[in-house]
């Protein structure tokens, strides 16, 4: 592992029953990198980032933040990990309902201790600077698509994350909508200083990332760097 990497797996196994999901994968995230994984469907990408953000604990192989074992830490300590190291920007429909969209960004921040005054500020500013002034009163129900993936992003964002993890966040939008958001999701991490894990199947959405993965059947087999 060199000196400026944040976040590497290391001969990543995971199965599920007969299927072998990952069949050892080596993934190393400098400090504020971003990595596009790519790859068809069912050829291991969200078991990777799964493995890498420690949700899933691999049967083989470790995975290291900051020089830290992830693997050797409790279920206990992997759950608070996430909350004070990562950020997580899923498919459409993982916003809270209920909650107008100032409080679903708040909430992270005050889950680690932010007063909701302060949290709420926060997201405020948050919120303001991916163009959603005035819409912090909504519920994701009135937002657009496009609206409620921003607000994820400031979501992920707000906790100053050492690392997100996006799994195809855009898989729900139109084309032009979704890389508007994949846009905004690359640059603000960048911006941030987070290292950025995205699984996506749009080459467009590779070419703004640093670096980028070819999974097939559980392996890395390609990969390339920016130009
Ligand atoms: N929880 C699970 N239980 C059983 N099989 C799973 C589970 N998660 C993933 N798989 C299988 O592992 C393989 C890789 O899945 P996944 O990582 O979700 O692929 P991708 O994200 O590239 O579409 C697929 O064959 C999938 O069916
Ligand atoms: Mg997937």
């Amino acid at each position: 592992m060199s000196n400026a990497s944040r976040l590497s797996g290391r001969g990543l196994v995971k199965t599920f029953g007969s299927t072998t999901a990952l069949a050892g994968v080596d993934v190393d995230l400098a400090n504020g990198e971003s990595l596009a994984v790519m790859g068809p469907s069912g050829s291991g990408k969200s078991t990777l980032l799964h493995c890498l953000a420690g949700i899933l604990v691999p049967d083989a192989g470790s995975v290291q933040l900051e020089g830290r074992d992830v693997g050797a830490l409790g279920d206990r300590d992997r759950s608070l990990l996430r909350r004070t190291h990562y950020g997580f920007v899923f498919q459409f429909g993982q916003l809270l309902s209920e909650l107008p969209a100032v409080e679903n960004v708040a909430l992270p921040a005050m889950l680690l201790g932010a007063s909701r005054r302060d949290a709420t500020a926060s997201a405020m500013r948050w919120l303001g600077s991916l163009g959603l002034a005035g819409m912090e009163g909504r519920r994701p129900g009135e937002l657009s698509g496009g609206q409620a993936q921003r607000v994820a992003v400031a979501r992920a964002l707000i906790t100053g994350p050492s690392v997100v993890f996006a799994d195809e966040p855009t898989g729900a939008l139109d084309q032009s909508t979704g890389h508007d958001v994949m846009r905004i999701l690359v640059e603000t991490t960048r911006a941030a200083g987070a290292s950025l894990v995205v699984v996506t199947h749009e080459p467009k959405v590779a070419d703004w990332c640093d670096r980028r993965i070819e999974v097939r059947d559980g392996r890395v087999v390609g990969s390339a760097v920016r130009r």
